[in-house]
C-alpha cells in the first residue's frame, strides 16, 4: 500500500486575463467577425441587420443592429458570458456561446451590447465588456457603461421596437497603430467595409434572397443593400446542372441526410453577360471560388475548396458543388467556432469521390470550350447530351474511372489516339471533345 493520500477536487478557476487575450485569436478577420454577429441576428429572427463602420481616427466606431427579439437584462449578461448557457433548436445558428464576445473582441479591445426585448416599453439594457478592465482587475466583468454617446444613439436605433445593437469601439486589430486618423487608416476602413459586403452578400444569399420558407431578410452596410452573390448562378441558361444525390451520414445515434448538387457554370463565351462572368467569378476569383460549397442550415460555412477531394485546378475552374447538411450534423463536419472552417469526414469523402470527379470531367470539358465544334454541347442539361449520345454514359465512367485511378493523362493520350484511328468510337463514346 502507498502512503498516497487522495485530495478533493479542486476548482480551477482560468484566469480572466490570460484567456480573454489568447480567444482575440482564434481566426477571425473582419469579414467573418461581423458575419459571426450577423449569426446572432439571424439567430434572433431578424428582418432587418443594419452594419454602420465609421470612421473618426482613434473613435471610429462599428455598430451592428437588428430588429430581432432582443435580450432581457439577465439574458444579456448571460449572453455576455464565455460559453453562454442557453438551449439551440434546431436549425440555430449559434452553437458554442461564444461569437458575440470572441468575434468582437477578434477586432476591438471595447465592445457593447445595447437591446430591448418588449415590444410595448423602450426598456433598454446595456453592458460592456471591455478588455483592459479586464487584464487589470483579472475577473470576467461586465459594466454598465451609461449613456455614451455611442449608446444614446444606439437607443434610437431601438425606438421603434424590440432589437440588438451591438458596438465595436477602440478597433486596435482594424486601425493601424500608427498614424489611426490618417488617410491609410481611412481607406483600409473602407477596403475593409468593400470587402464585408462581398462576405456577407455570400455567406448569407439564401437568407437575402429568402428561400420558399422564409422570406428574405434585408442586410446594409453604411446604408446600401448588401446584395446576394449565388455562387449557382441559377439565372444563367447555359449552366450544367449534374443530378442531385443525398447521402445518409451517421454520427453516434443521430443519423441525417446531406444534399449534393452539382453545376458547371458556363465558360465565359457562353455566359449571359462578360460582366456576370466577372461577378460569378467571386470574391476570391474563378480558381480559388470552384469546389465545395458548404451550407450549415442555409449558411455557407465553406465557399470553395475541394477539401483534399482533389487539387484546385484550372481547368476544373468551372465546377462548384453545394452540400447541405443540418445543425444535428454538427459533430460530422466538425465545424469551428468562427463557423468559418469545416472538415468532411472520411466516410462522407468517400460518397462523394466519384459524383465529384464525375462533374469535374464536365467542367474539364466545359473549359476546354467546345463551342466551335459543338456549339450545343454545353448549353443543354446533362440529359439532353446523354440522349443524343447515347453511350455517353459509358465515356463519362470510363473517364471518372481513370481520374480514381490516377490514369487520367493515361487516358486522355488513348483518347487522343482513338479520335485519330477510329473516330466514331469515341464520338459514340462522348469521347471526342
Ligand atoms: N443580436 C442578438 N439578438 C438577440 N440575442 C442575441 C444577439 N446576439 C447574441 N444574443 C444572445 O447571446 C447569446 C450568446 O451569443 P454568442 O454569439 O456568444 O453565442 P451563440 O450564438 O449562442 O453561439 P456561437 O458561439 O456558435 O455563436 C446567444 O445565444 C443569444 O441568446
Ligand atoms: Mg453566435
Amino acid at each position: 500500500m502507498s502512503d498516497y493520500a487522495r485530495r478533493a477536487p479542486a476548482s480551477i478557476t482560468p484566469s480572466a486575463a490570460r484567456l480573454t487575450e489568447s480567444l482575440r485569436d482564434i481566426g477571425y478577420d473582419f469579414p467573418t467577425a461581423i458575419a459571426d454577429l450577423v449569426d446572432n441576428s439571424i439567430a434572433a429572427k431578424a428582418s432587418r441587420i443594419d452594419i454602420l463602420i465609421e470612421f473618426d481616427g482613434i473613435h471610429s466606431r462599428i455598430y451592428i443592429a437588428d430588429d430581432g427579439v432582443g435580450m432581457t437584462e439577465s439574458d444579456l449578461i448571460e449572453a455576455l458570458r464565455f460559453g453562454s448557457r442557453r438551449d439551440y433548436a434546431h436549425g440555430d445558428l449559434g452553437r458554442y456561446g461564444l461569437g458575440l464576445k470572441t468575434a468582437s473582441l477578434s477586432q476591438c479591445r471595447r465592445f457593447s451590447v445595447v437591446t430591448r426585448h418588449a415590444p410595448l416599453q423602450r426598456r433598454i439594457a446595456v453592458r460592456q465588456l471591455d478588455l483592459d478592465r479586464i487584464l487589470r482587475s483579472d475577473q470576467w466583468l461586465v459594466i454598465d457603461p451609461g449613456a455614451t454617446e455611442p449608446v444614446e444613439r444606439a437607443c434610437d436605433w431601438l425606438d421603434d421596437g424590440p432589437g440588438t445593437v451591438v458596438i465595436w469601439e477602440s478597433l486596435d486589430r482594424v486601425l493601424p497603430e500608427k498614424r489611426p486618423d490618417g488617410g491609410w487608416a481611412r481607406r483600409r476602413l473602407e477596403g475593409l467595409a468593400r470587402r464585408t459586403v462581398d462576405h456577407l452578400g455570400m455567406v448569407f444569399h439564401r437568407f437575402v434572397e429568402g428561400t420558399p420558407v422564409e422570406p428574405p431578410i434585408t442586410i446594409t452596410l453604411n446604408g446600401e443593400k448588401v446584395p446576394p452573390w449565388d455562387p449557382f448562378a441559377p439565372r444563367e441558361p447555359a449552366r450544367i446542372n449534374l443530378p442531385d444525390q443525398v447521402f445518409e451520414l451517421a454520427v453516434g445515434e443521430v443519423v441525417g441526410g446531406v444534399q449534393l448538387r452539382r453545376t458547371v457554370l458556363p465558360p465565359r463565351d457562353h455566359f449571359s453577360s462578360i460582366g456576370e462572368f466577372e461577378r460569378l467569378s467571386g470574391p476570391m476569383k474563378w480558381n480559388r471560388q470552384q469546389g465545395l460549397y458548404i451550407y450549415r442550415a442555409n449558411r455557407l460555412v465553406q465557399w470553395g475548396g475541394w477539401n483534399g477531394l482533389r487539387a484546385i485546378d484550372e481547368h476544373t475552374k468551372l465546377a462548384r458543388a453545394s452540400l447541405d447538411f443540418d445543425t444535428d450534423l454538427d459533430e460530422a463536419f466538425n465545424i469551428n467556432v468562427a463557423k468559418m472552417r469545416v472538415s468532411v469526414a472520411p466516410q462522407l469523402k468517400q460518397m462523394l469521390d466519384r459524383p465529384i470527379h464525375e462533374l469535374c470531367i464536365r467542367a474539364d470539358d466545359a473549359y476546354r470550350n467546345t463551342s466551335q465544334r459543338h456549339p450545343r454541347s454545353l448549353a443543354g442539361p446533362f440529359t439532353e447530351r446523354q440522349t443524343a449520345q447515347p453511350n455517353a454514359s459509358f465515356g463519362l465512367a470510363l473517364r471518372a474511372a481513370a481520374m480514381q485511378a490516377g490514369e487520367y493523362e493515361a487516358l486522355k493520350r488513348i483518347l487522343e489516339l482513338l479520335k485519330e484511328t477510329a473516330p466514331e468510337a469515341a464520338q459514340s463514346l462522348g469521347l471526342d471533345q
